[in-house]
């Protein structure tokens, strides 16, 4: 969607300003503010309702100006590391980097590690080609809450809050990116599920993917939220240390949201509820059937099954039948593999409330 140079321009001045703004990616939509000024990013923890432990992502405009944020040792494994996956910038994958000077220790929750991402979507390149500093952008959903993937999900969230949110269409990915420490002495750490897959990555790094996954560290934590440590949860001990603001319930509607094969999922169901397909229901001859005459709602997020076309819309969908009243929302499963694994990570999370995991 093409963004009038008005907006732009509007933007531009409240970020200099040190204002947040809604900020579409071709993952979900940022709330995004000046990384170098301290104010600014404190103002997003504000309004997120966030907890000052999980740290934020830095935005950067190019592969030239990733030193606005990271400090990259100039030869050695970090640097190696990077080069070997600098080319899927833009794109959905963040990296976690030893922290640049400019960056406040707010953004990083105290850490020495910053995350970095620089996001393909034309607007956010734009935006970020237009401005001297890079913005700090968690996604634009008050915390705990599902992702936004379009402009008026950011005003449903926080409209209230914000003046100013750019219109860059429906998110392409509608999923958070791939979240990867390169800091780690054992080589590329997974620390969060995402767009961009683990075995696509694993296969970059010339690693095996078990390595890549080791440790567990991305599975829900058991508490609210993860205490902050750079140590890998392997080490620790702690699951869930070492991707901090991994809550256990996360990208949650209101509405409960069951496993379709949780084996605790009331078969005797009172009142309204909703049905999350991934797939159409076919009869053993191939047509598609109507097997949801119980359900009061019913959405079906790919014809044939496609977890990218599944991935695209779930939190839309998700969204979209928290509005309708509903006592409970039951939705499929799908293979862990590619984008899958990001799905069912997410809807672990979002199920959470009933101890699914
Ligand atoms: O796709 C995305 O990544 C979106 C768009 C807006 O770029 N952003 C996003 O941000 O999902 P957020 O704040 O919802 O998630 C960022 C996560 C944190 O929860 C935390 O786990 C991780 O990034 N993180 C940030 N800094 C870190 C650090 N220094 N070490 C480890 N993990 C970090
Ligand atoms: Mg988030």
């Amino acid at each position: 969607m093409q963004q009038d140079a008005d907006a732009m321009r509007r933007a531009v001045e409240a970020l200099r300003r040190g204002e947040a703004i809604g900020l579409p990616t071709e993952t979900v939509y940022g709330l995004a503010a000046n990384a170098w000024d301290e104010a600014a990013c404190r103002r997003i923890f504000a309004i997120k309702g966030r907890p000052a432990t999980n740290p934020l992502i830095v935005h950067v405009a190019d592969r030239s100006r990733l030193g606005e944020g990271a400090e990259i040792p100039a030869s050695g494994p970090v640097r190696e590391r990077l080069e070997q996956v600098a080319d899927l910038w833009p794109g959905p994958l963040t990296l976690i980097l030893p922290k640049g000077q400019n960056v406040p220790s707010i953004v990083t929750a105290g850490r020495p590690t910053v995350a970095i991402r620089i996001p393909a979507h034309p607007v956010a390149l734009e935006l970020l080609a237009c401005l001297p500093f890079p913005l700090a952008a968690p996604s634009a959903n008050r915390s705990t809450a599902v992702s936004p993937t379009s402009a008026a999900d950011v005003r449903e969230e926080l409209g209230d809050r914000i003046d100013v949110i750019l219109d860059g269409g429906p998110c392409r990915y509608g999923l958070e990116s791939t979240i990867v420490s390169l800091v780690d002495p054992d080589g590329p750490l997974l620390l969060r599920h995402g767009a961009l897959s683990a075995e696509f990555l694993a296969n970059r790094w010339r690693m095996p993917l078990s390595l890549l996954l080791r440790s567990g560290a991305i599975r829900p934590s058991s508490e609210g939220h993860a205490p902050p440590s750079d140590v890998p949860a392997a080490k620790s001990g702690v699951v869930g240390a070492a991707a901090p603001g991994q809550m256990r319930l996360h990208y949650a509607p209101r509405t409960p949201v069951w496993l379709a094969d949780d084996p605790r999922l009331p078969s005797e169901r009172r009142g309204r509820w909703g049905r999350i397909r991934f797939r159409e229901a076919t009869s053993s001859g191939g047509m598609p059937v109507d097997a949801d005459r119980t359900y009061a709602e019913t959405r079906v997020l790919s014809h044939d099954g496609d977890p990218v076309e599944i991935a695209a819309s779930l939190y839309a969908t998700l969204r979209e039948l928290d509005h309708r009243m509903l006592e409970g929302i039951v939705v499929d499963t799908c293979a862990e593999a590619g984008i899958g694994r990001a799905v069912m990570d997410r809807l672990r999370r979002a199920s959470a409330n009933h101890g699914a995991s």
